[in-house]
């Protein structure tokens, strides 16, 4: 294919993806609406795009870019002289980095566990997985969704030898509410133990939140026990996407997160991350957008990104038939529906006006939800926001709410999903709506019936779907 040729198959490809840009996709994409941010963002990705963090002293750049970012992020997470860095190249990655580190600093316990929230990102699960780390969820205050310390101490005394880690979120993903990080901090300090501090989706809007006169509680390094934090830059940063911050109270609380190996014929590989070659681009690119915003802009953002989520809310509680699922600490909110109409459907509604929110499904006391992401640029679009919404609760509210068979209910939570075969599956799909008998998957066009049933599933069942559906689509 020719250059261009190849430019308008891009351009076709992506006619079925959401916009990463105008503020109306709220989840997955952050838009700060600086046109000359995301321009030097992307040209210092293409700059940096071949570059490898393999070797920091075969490209030196990279360490000195990766030390920049870790100093811009030091004053605002009220890091002492010992706060050390390391980019890596998502919330996910950093996560799995800090419980990697913990478990391996404590090699003398044979069964590790860490305490975490029920309400932790599912990075922590993944980790768990990942690290024969069990996670010990504990439950969050049912009103106010945040973690409850008297709870989490308790957890930590039952499990006391075990513990490697405990983690909280500053804030939330699922309901935007920053966890009482002093109270846990207090605890884990006293027994020695290492705490993380989820700062992925709040760590580059907090800082200015305060500034700005918001009263957060400290979550930061100011805090006496906290041992690491992860903050994302592709998040509120407004980077391209590949870049977050890990960072540690000391560099011994870092030390066994790097792995070596000489114990073959070839280079040592010496690495700090998941990842061996890593492209130089992401970093290259955060440093630039982050540069080029700056301490002042990313004020502005806040400001911006804030007054937009008051605007929202109060939108939101001027509503019928919706109601937020508790109050937002930050830019995230949540809202659930009264049992006239169904959240799902609101969704699919929304999308056909135009905006992507997120359909959360029930967890434990927890109602199907709706997440909101706000970024910069979607605060000065909430009030048409608010019209669309309006518009879907009403067609949410006609439609009614979406039935199940009590039947399959019932079968459903009976299901094992692990004595299911690929048949068996195949028949699960074409009934939850997903594909059809011959082993084929499709993307509905509306997912709420969809989403309706993928509800009434149990965590394992619904995962084990979902992994199914995945694995035939992309076949
Ligand atoms: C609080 C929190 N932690 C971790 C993550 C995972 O980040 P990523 O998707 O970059 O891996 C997210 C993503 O939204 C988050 O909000």
């Amino acid at each position: 294919m020719s250059s261009a040729e190849i430019l308008r198959r891009l351009d076709q490809l992506r006619v079925n993806d959401l916009p990463t840009h105008g503020g109306r996709t709220l989840a997955y994409v952050y838009d700060s609406g600086i046109a000359d941010a995301d321009a030097i963002g992307k040209q210092a990705l293409a700059m940096y795009a071949s570059t490898n963090g393999l070797d920091p002293t075969a490209f030196p750049s990279l360490l000195a870019m990766e030390k920049d970012l870790v100093a811009f992020a030091r004053p605002l997470f009220n890091a002492g002289d010992q706060v050390v860095g390391t980019v890596t190249s998502g919330g996910t990655e950093s996560i799995l980095l800090a419980v990697q580190g913990a478990r391996d600093a404590q090699p003398g316990v044979a069964d590790p566990v860490m305490i975490v929230p029920t309400t932790i990102h599912a990075a922590f699960n993944k980790a768990a997985h990942y690290f024969g780390v069990e996670r010990i969820s504990v439950d969050v205050d049912p009103v106010t969704k945040r973690a409850d310390p008297a709870a989490m101490t308790a957890a930590m005394d039952q499990y006391s030898d075990r513990v490697v880690l405990v983690a909280a979120s500053a804030p939330s993903y699922a309901h935007g509410v920053i966890d009482p990080i002093g109270a846990i901090a207090a605890e884990t300090l006293r027994r020695g133990l290492r705490f993380h501090v989820d700062a992925c989706i709040g760590g580059w809007v907090l800082p200015w939140a305060e500034r700005l006169g918001r009263t957060i509680d400290p979550w930061d390094f100011r805090v006496p026990g906290i041992s690491s934090i992860s903050a994302d830059l592709h998040k509120y940063a407004y980077t391209p996407k590949g870049v977050s911050l890990l960072l540690h109270a000391t560099p011994e609380l870092r030390k066994s997160q790097y792995f070596a190996s000489a114990d073959w014929p070839g280079y040592t590989m010496l690495n700090a991350t998941t990842q061996s070659t890593k492209s130089g681009g992401p970093l290259a690119a955060a440093w630039a957008v982050v540069n080029l915003i700056g301490d002042d802009g990313y004020l502005n953002l806040v400001r911006t990104t804030l007054d937009g989520t008051a605007a929202l809310v109060t939108g939101i509680e001027a509503q019928e038939h919706v109601d937020l699922v508790t109050r937002p600490d930050s830019s995230l909110v949540t809202l659930s529906t009264d049992e006239s109409c169904d959240v799902f459907t609101i969704s699919d509604e929304m999308l056909t006006r135009g905006w992507f929110v997120q359909p959360q499904m029930s967890y434990r006391q927890m109602p199907a939800s709706l997440h909101l992401t706000v970024c910069a640029a979607t605060a000065p679009a909430v009030p048409e926001f608010l019209v669309a919404l309006a518009e879907s609760i009403e067609a949410a509210v006609a439609a009614g709410p979406i039935v199940i068979d009590e039947e399959l209910r019932a079968a459903a939570v009976a299901i094992d999903p692990t004595t299911l075969d690929d048949e068996a599956f195949d028949g699960l799909l074409a009934l939850a709506g997903l594909g059809s008998d011959t082993g084929e998957v499709t993307v509905p066009e509306r997912m709420a019936p969809v989403n309706a049933l993928l509800d009434i599933a149990p965590p394992a069942l619904r995962e084990a779907l979902l992994i199914a559906f995945l694995d035939r689509l992309s076949r």
